[in-house]
């Protein structure tokens, strides 16, 4: 993959950088960004692009727009970007066009325009050649720091590497993949895999590069019930994916064959509840069996510190997904035993983005592990070994 090391001198050059500015917004107006962590993991690679002189040409997508919904408009990010960096990030009217022409035109080294939303243009997700060209048109040289969006074929993040001089990419995707690749082909052992969530269908490729890899891998959250289905425990109202069953069984069998049954580890007691909501009684159960009208909502103090005792002695940990509904107060303790167990440890500590890194925030500890992935999806098909189209792009 070729990086910012290997660009040519970009002194008074247009650079479109690809960037993942897709942040949680609370709708307006005006809209406010409840976690700019996006835009701030981009800030090395734009700084650094500034000092050596390029005229910066921003493109990012923001939510899934199906028209040019104004409520998906990158203008709060742009703002944000603005403070962080200290200077003016103009937004562009559109994404290419005339009037996007013409401001990229403009720039003076070191100056940053933002393109709108790629989304607003059909042709992004379709990975449009003539979208991709328009792109090329904008500069010749282009950055990908996207690393959220690196497993998308689309127009800013693949089409458009066809048209340019030179394709790299930025600091951000380059640490992205060196470190989730690191984990999965040199980790510092043992290797433990915290892995929870909702589902088994959205993990199981994860899970399964671990069981080929990992020296202990604990499942928790309501994926766990698939698996306590398929070995014939009651799980009660509790959220069980029906096709996470399949699956989960052929994970245990998998589990068994490769002699590493002792590796994968479920929970041992559960706390459970009659509703999902934060004013429900948590009920303790001693053991996975959950009772007819209660839903396991949080693994048990039992599973917690035995989960904390594996990551307190591993050489390196890879968390992703919640051990329960941490975002309800009663059902947390799971999630946040996993957290602090992560964030005191003194192995190689990585967390996959999206809930688990929610949850780091949550308890403030986001500043003690040594990488928080800005990739959700991006993160997990990495580690499941599968290409990204966007990092391909750049070889
Ligand atoms: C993300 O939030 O995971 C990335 O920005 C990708 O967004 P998408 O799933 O809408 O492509």
């Amino acid at each position: 993959m070729r990086t910012l090391d290997d660009l040519e001198d970009v002194r008074g050059e247009r650079v479109l950088v690809r960037v993942d500015f897709n942040v949680p917004l609370e709708p307006g107006p005006p809209a406010r960004i409840t976690d700019d962590a996006r835009i701030r993991a981009a800030l090395p690679t734009l700084r650094e692009l500034r000092e050596r002189g390029a005229r910066l040409i921003l493109a990012a997508h923001l939510g899934r727009p199906k028209d040019r919904e104004p409520e998906l408009s990158l203008a709060p990010a742009a703002e944000r970007l603005g403070e962080l960096l200290g200077t003016e990030v103009r937004l562009a009217p559109e994404v290419v066009g005339e009037a996007a022409q013409r401001l990229a035109e403009g720039l003076s080294d070191g100056e940053v325009l933002m393109l709108e939303n790629v989304r607003y243009e059909p042709g992004e997700t379709r990975n449009d050649p003539g979208l991709a060209e328009a792109f090329g048109r904008l500069a010749a040289v282009y950055v990908n720091d996207a690393f959220g969006a690196a497993h998308r074929a689309h127009a800013s993040t693949e089409g458009v590497t066809h048209h340019v001089r030179q394709a790299v990419a930025g600091r951000l995707l380059e640490r992205e993949v060196t470190v989730l690749t690191g984990i999965l082909e040199d980790p510092r052992r043992p290797l433990v895999a915290v892995v929870g969530g909702a589902k088994v269908t959205d993990k199981i490729g994860v899970i399964d590069a671990f069981l080929r890899r990992a020296d202990s891998i604990l499942i928790g959250g309501a994926m766990c019930f698939p698996f306590f289905s398929v070995q014939g425990h009651s799980v009660g109202a509790s959220l069980c994916e029906e096709a996470g069953i399949e699956p989960a069984r052929r994970a245990l069998a998998e589990a068994g064959q490769t002699g590493v049954t002792g590796a994968l580890e479920l929970p041992t007691d559960l706390v459970a509840a009659a509703q999902f909501s934060a004013e429900a009684e948590p009920q303790p159960l001693d053991g996975v069996d959950v009772p007819e009208g209660l839903m396991g909502l949080d693994v048990g103090p039992r599973t917690a510190a035995r989960y904390a005792e594996v990551i307190a002695g591993a050489g390196t940990v890879f968390w992703n997904g919640p051990m329960g509904a941490f975002e309800l107060e009663p059902f947390a303790a799971g999630t946040r035993a996993v957290a602090e167990a992560v964030a005191a440890s003194g192995a190689t500590t990585v967390v996959g983005g999206g809930d688990s890194a929610a949850a780091l925030a949550q308890f403030g500890l986001d500043e003690d592990v040594d990488h928080v992935s800005t990739g959700g999806g991006a993160s997990l098909e990495l580690i499941e070994g599968t290409s990204l189209p966007g990092v391909e792009a750049l070889s």
